[in-house]
């Protein structure tokens, strides 16, 4: 082999594993919701065994193994939520079944073959949590507190779209132990009047999406304590007068009566 022959050889190798190495196919499922993983192996191997792994941080947990010899053999952990839906060795598929959050992450099917050794192959799975959110407000004296809330999975993120004011924020992030996350994010603002009639917008970006919570700020006079008063107690005063008028004219057209009998 010539020199030059030898060196395109290698990179034709090089190039070969990296491809192989690099494919690694994505996943997306709602939580509670069925997946099915699937490798291929092609070309002509003897593969003695399929080994389905789930990488977790720093070591790989062994999910399911199949074998002519042994059959199917699932993790005690994962029996009665994950099996094989194909059953061959050179073409395999485990399905998922009600995906928790735990699930997300990337796994990896190993075909050990004879006698090249481990072939392995990537696929990631992505699970994700539908997104729910809240906005709302209030002014006490005159301050403005706005709070947005979101949960879901993955972790959702916050941002506030809000007119020039001078403002403060602060975020809390709450990880429910079913691995959903809550992200609740409050905006504060001093002398509220000057946010009267404009538009707060809560933006949550979740999944590579953008969704917009949005409220528009009242006068906040007309909600003011004295003004809430004031209003209360003019119409009691008008139902009274209104009261009052009836009864008179009543008592007024039944002396009339009396009078004429
Ligand atoms: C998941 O699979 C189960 C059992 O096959 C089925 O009853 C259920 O409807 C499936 N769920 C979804 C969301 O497809
Ligand atoms: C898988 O193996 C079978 C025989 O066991 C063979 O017929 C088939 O062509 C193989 N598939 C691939 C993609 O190599
Ligand atoms: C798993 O799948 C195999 C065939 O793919 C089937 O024979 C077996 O009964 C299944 N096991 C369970 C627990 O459903
Ligand atoms: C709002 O008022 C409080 C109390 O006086 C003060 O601590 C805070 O810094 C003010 N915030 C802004 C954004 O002006
Ligand atoms: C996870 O827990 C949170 C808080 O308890 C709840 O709001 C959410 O619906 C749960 N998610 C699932 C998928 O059960
Ligand atoms: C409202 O903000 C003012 C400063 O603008 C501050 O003095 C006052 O303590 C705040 N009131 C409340 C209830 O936070």
């Amino acid at each position: 082999m010539t020199y030059q022959g030898l060196i395109l050889s290698v990179v034709f190798i090089m190039l070969c594993r990296t491809e192989a190495e690099l494919v690694t196919q994505k996943k997306v499922v709602e939580v509670g919701g069925n997946v099915t993983l699937s490798c291929l192996l092609m070309g002509s191997y003897e593969i003695l065994q399929v080994t389905w792994q789930k990488k977790n941080t720093g070591v790989n947990e062994n999910l399911a193994t199949y074998s002519l010899s042994k059959g199917i053999n699932i993790a005690e952990t994962y029996r009665g939520r994950l099996n094989f839906t194909r059953l061959s060795l050179n073409d395999t598929a485990i399905t998922l079944w009600r995906a928790r959050i735990q699930d997300d992450g990337c796994y990896t099917c190993l075909f050990n073959t004879f006698p090249d050794g481990a072939i392995p192959q990537h696929t990631c799975l992505t699970v994700y949590e539908q997104l729910r959110g809240s906005l709302h407000y209030v002014v006490s004296e005159g301050n403005l507190t706005a709070t947005c809330s979101a949960t879901a999975w993955p972790r959702p993120v916050i941002s506030w779209i809000v007119p020039k004011a001078e403002s403060e924020q602060t975020e809390e992030v709450i990880t429910h132990p079913n691995g959903t996350v809550s992200v609740i994010s409050k905006l504060y603002v001093n002398s509220s009047t000057s946010l009267a009639g404009q538009l707060l917008i809560c933006r949550v970006q979740h999944m590579e999406r953008d969704r917009d919570y949005s409220v528009k700020v009242k006068d906040g006079r007309w909600f003011s304590v004295p003004w809430f008063l004031a209003t209360v107690v003019l119409l009691i005063v008008f139902v009274v007068l209104v009261l009052t008028v009836v009864c008179w004219r009543r008592r007024r057209k039944k002396q009339s009566e009396f009078r004429a009998s």
